[in-house]
């Protein structure tokens, strides 16, 4: 897919990784909804970056703890570019939780944000997909989708469904709809932990280091421009830290 002249939406695209996406994208020439949660001052940062790339641009407003009213961010797409093209999936919540302390609240919160919103704005996507349309939808997941431990698991087991989402939604809406996991490993330490906790995490990876968001952006562009004959695939960017595990488990 050429992305000139397009329209795509990213999730969480105010801040680190989805941000990166959504600038990427804009430099390519897509025409771009910041979707935040929050962070209204820095999505509409990232509006101004975008623009400066002489593309069109605005943010939209969602709380995913109500997965249901996720879909307005593809009608504000829809509303002000009148054509919806890409939608990456890339906002999420990482909370710890052992088998033993996750309580339902906070099973819940993973669900709505890291599971309900994406299939609500994915079903959106292709409900509003016109007859000779075509689009591309990447989920942003986690190597421990694949290979889990035993820690975060109510995140464990979203980022797991999400990859499985993915290869439902792909045959679901081919052929004229794309659909790609990017899984991720160690890129950006996680809110609330510092570099060092990165670089610990790095040691651990076959690679021995961390990943950037440069590498994240050379995998989703491979998905969205690089080819258009890749579906329900995931593509992992870790190190290969899913060939060793968990650091706990050796
Ligand atoms: N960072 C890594 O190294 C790494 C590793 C593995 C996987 N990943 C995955 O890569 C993706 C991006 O990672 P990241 O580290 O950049 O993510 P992040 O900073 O933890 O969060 C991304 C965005 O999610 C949005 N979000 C959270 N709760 C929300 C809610 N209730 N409603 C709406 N938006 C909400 C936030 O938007 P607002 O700020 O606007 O509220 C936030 O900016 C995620 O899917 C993550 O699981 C990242």
């Amino acid at each position: 897919m050429q992305l000139e002249g397009k329209t795509a939406i990213v999730t969480g695209g105010a801040r680190r990784l989805g941000r990166a996406v959504a600038l990427a994208l804009a430099e390519r020439g897509a025409n771009l909804v910041v979707h935040y949660g929050h962070s209204a001052a820095a999505a509409e940062q990232v509006v101004a970056e975008a623009r400066a790339h002489g593309v069109e641009a605005i943010a939209a407003q969602a709380d995913f703890h109500r997965p249901l009213e996720a879909p307005r961010v593809v009608e504000a797409a829809l509303d002000h570019f009148g054509r919806l093209d890409v939608l990456v999936n890339s906002a999420a919540i990482f909370e710890a939780g052992s088998v033993l302390d996750t309580d339902e609240a906070n099973w819940d919160r993973h669900f709505a944000v890291n599971l309900k919103a994406p299939f609500f704005l994915s079903q959106s996507f292709a409900r509003h997909l016109p007859p000779d349309g075509t689009g591309k939808i990447i989920n942003i997941t986690d190597w421990r989708a694949l290979r889990p431990g035993t820690d975060h698991v109510a995140y464990t087991l979203t980022k797991a469904a999400l990859v499985t989402l993915t290869q439902v939604l792909a045959q679901a809406l081919a052929p004229r709809v794309t659909v790609n996991a990017v899984a991720l490993g160690a890129i950006l330490p996680p809110p609330g932990a510092d570099q060092a906790y990165l670089e610990r995490l790095a040691r651990s990876v076959p690679l021995r280091r961390h990943g950037s968001p440069d590498d994240v952006v050379a995998a989703v562009l491979f998905l969205l421009e690089g080819s258009d004959y890749v579906t329900g695939t995931t593509v992992l960017v870790d190190g290969g830290a899913h060939l060793w595990g968990p650091p706990s488990n050796g």
